[in-house]
């Protein structure tokens, strides 16, 4: 399969329409889909990944720059394991069957979460899909895996602690930069849009930091019947908010 190359929308109306730099998703409602049908629970992730796919080819037809999905949570591993090992092969065969066309459109992947808690051959593909996509720029795609934020920060913390003690870094010099500079995503800009499906309304644990001026939105789809419709929806319902960032209106 080829990622569908579709017309990209007019200039005008991309120039007139708030978007996003980046979205970001918590991709929910796998297990029900599947549930729905009286199909096991990797049916629905399977089709999950397809939606994964849909939602890529979305983000670079309304040219969003920035796309951070969620796809394993640390507390995932708490899964039966025979959900967490259907998990890992989907995970380990989505690399293989998707990277070289994800390189082809352009894509650039990079991957935030403990990583070291997957199998051997699992990292060094992972890392391998990161090098090899790290020179594209059209979409810049960011890959949650065994991912949680209160990790992350506690993880940041040890590290700023360290450097403090060992006299790398003032205790007074530690600002916000300091934090974000430590986290998976330094150097990445924070999502604009946050988009839960299935219609849970929880951040269970995702980019705590990151989304503290994110839009929230949540969709009643749920993933694996996601594609363009519901991207646009997304899209257009951020379009009509209006962001202070704890301002007042002008
Ligand atoms: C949440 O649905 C989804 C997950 C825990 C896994 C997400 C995985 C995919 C979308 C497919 C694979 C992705 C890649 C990048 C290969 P759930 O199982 O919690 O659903 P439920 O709440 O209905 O039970």
């Amino acid at each position: 399969m080829t990622l569908r190359a579709r017309a990209a929308p007019t200039p005008a109306a991309a120039e007139t329409a708030a978007l996003p730099t980046h979205v970001a998703i918590i991709m929910d409602g796998n297990g029900r889909w599947a549930a729905a049908r009286h199909l096991p629970r990797i049916a629905g992730h399977r089709e999950g990944a397809r939606a994964v796919r849909r939602t890529i080819e979305a983000a670079i037809h309304h040219r969003i720059p920035w796309l951070t999905l969620y796809a394993f949570s640390s507390e995932n591993w708490r899964r039966p394991a025979g959900e967490v090992f259907d998990l890992t092969g989907l995970l380990r065969s989505y690399i293989k069957s998707e990277l070289a066309e994800l390189a082809a459109a352009g894509v650039r992947l990079r991957i935030i979460g403990e990583r070291d808690r997957f199998p051997a051959d699992i990292q060094a593909d992972l890392a391998q899909a990161e090098a090899s996509t790290a020179d594209n720029g059209k979409l810049n795609l960011t890959v949650a895996l065994s991912y949680g934020a209160r990790a992350e920060l506690t993880a940041a913390a040890r590290r700023i602690a360290a450097d403090v003690q060992a006299g790398r870094l003032a205790a007074d010099a530690v600002d916000e930069a300091t934090v974000a500079s430590r986290l998976f995503t330094a150097g990445t800009p924070d999502p604009d849009l946050l988009i839960r499906t299935s219609g849970e309304q929880r951040l269970s644990n995702f980019l705590l930091w990151q989304v503290a001026y994110a839009e929230l939105v949540f969709q009643d789809v749920l993933w694996p019947d996601y594609a363009e419709p519901q991207f646009a929806a997304a899209l257009a319902v951020f379009a009509q908010r209006e962001r202070r960032f704890g301002a007042r209106p002008a």
